[in-house]
């Protein structure tokens, strides 16, 4: 069993850097049987780098900062942690957004991935994270082969066998030879990435003509239902606040709010069809009365909460707010979560075929 990275940037730090940040964390290493052979899985020769990873590597790829874990990639903007805490919160978000669209997905994916003649279909999951989205997937398309990539080693260490996980910057040229891949999957990659139109332009080479790019992103502000007819700068001040400083705090590590430009640089790549935009509300909190809503309502706040926390280090370490300051706008925001009902999520979807 190993692991393996594929671009350069994810060649492990020097082992000088290692920490025992690990230790006592439950950090499951990427695994896969790998026997050095072609697989056929689409990828190019020349551009890969692919190594298998021994256990005493996995710590290299996490460094450790106020008691949380992180990516150890200094010059990458990802500012979440990536530790048992935040992969919990990464699932139950999964879980939500299943909840919420009632499938793992959007757009016209039975169609892309009906089984055909010749390979097996292939699809690209990017940032995928603890990788809960490819191992559903894997289940309802067996005959369908995904690779999940990220720069950390969190995702399950015990794939299915047609679910492949391997370490990647999605910034920089993916291994994929151009048009093998029949659906790109991104979905919740805005802290991830600074250049999006530049990760398309390498989508688009990776997609076969037909293939699927998609996008899913939670929106970064705070909103309410229409049934309430209220204005988050008057009625949530403390959610408001709270996007105000964390969105700008992104902004000077060049990540900007995306969700709503996709579609723009989708068509003006000029090499996908037109996209097709769906939106979808999220509770925030208990005031649904549909027994449905109302349990994903409880459950986002809680997502929504431990949001704010995970964002704690990045907060702290920004100049521009002292840290009373910073532990006061966390406060009026899990206020607000909690005490203005009708609050609400937004889960921007867009999908596109390339021409
Ligand atoms: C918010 S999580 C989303 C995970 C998953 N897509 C989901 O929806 O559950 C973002 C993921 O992107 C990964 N990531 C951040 N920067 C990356 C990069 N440059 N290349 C690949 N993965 C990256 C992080 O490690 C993290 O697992």
């Amino acid at each position: 069993m190993a692991i393996e990275f594929s671009n350069r940037r994810n060649a492990p730090p020097d082992r000088e850097q290692r920490s025992d940040a690990l230790n006592g964390v439950p950090v499951h290493p990427l695994e896969f049987d790998h026997d050095g052979s072609d697989d056929g899985d689409g990828s190019s020769d020349t551009s890969s780098i692919l190594t298998e990873l021994g256990p005493d590597d996995y710590p290299t790829y996490f460094r450790e900062s106020e008691g949380r874990l992180f990516h150890s990639h200094g010059d990458l903007p990802y500012p979440l942690p990536v530790d048992a805490a935040e992969q919990q919160r990464l699932n139950d978000q999964h879980k939500i957004l299943r909840d919420l669209i009632r499938s793992h997905y959007v757009g016209p994916v039975p169609e892309v991935l009906a089984p055909a003649p010749g390979p097996a279909k292939r699809v690209l999951d990017l940032c995928t994270g603890t990788g809960r989205w490819p191992m559903d997937m894997a289940s309802s398309f067996p005959h369908v082969k995904f690779y999940g990539v990220d720069i950390v080693p969190i995702a399950t260490r015990i794939p299915r066998p047609n679910v492949h996980f391997e370490m990647a910057d999605v910034m920089q040229p993916l291994r994929y030879r151009d048009n093998t891949i029949d659906f790109v999957h991104a979905r919740s990659v805005s802290l991830a990435i600074t250049n999006y139109p530049d990760m398309l332009e390498e989508v688009a080479r990776v997609l076969k003509p037909g293939g699927l790019f998609f996008s899913g992103e939670v929106a970064r502000q705070p909103m309410f239902d229409s049934s309430f007819p209220l204005d988050p700068a008057v009625d949530a001040p403390g959610a408001q606040r709270f996007f105000e400083v964390i969105n700008n705090m992104l902004a000077r590590r060049g990540l900007e709010q995306i969700s709503t430009r996709i579609p723009r640089w989708l068509q003006d790549s000029g090499q996908f069809t037109a996209p097709i935009i769906r939106e979808y509300t999220i509770p925030i909190g208990d005031w649904e009365s549909a027994p449905h809503s109302k349990r994903v309502g409880v459950e986002y706040r809680q997502v929504m909460e431990r949001f704010a926390d995970s964002l704690r280090p990045m907060l702290r370490s920004d100049d521009a707010i002292d840290e009373r300051e910073f532990d006061e706008v966390v406060r009026d925001y899990v206020h607000d979560l909690y005490n203005v009902p009708g609050m609400i999520g937004l889960y921007r979807t867009v999908w596109a075929r390339k021409i």
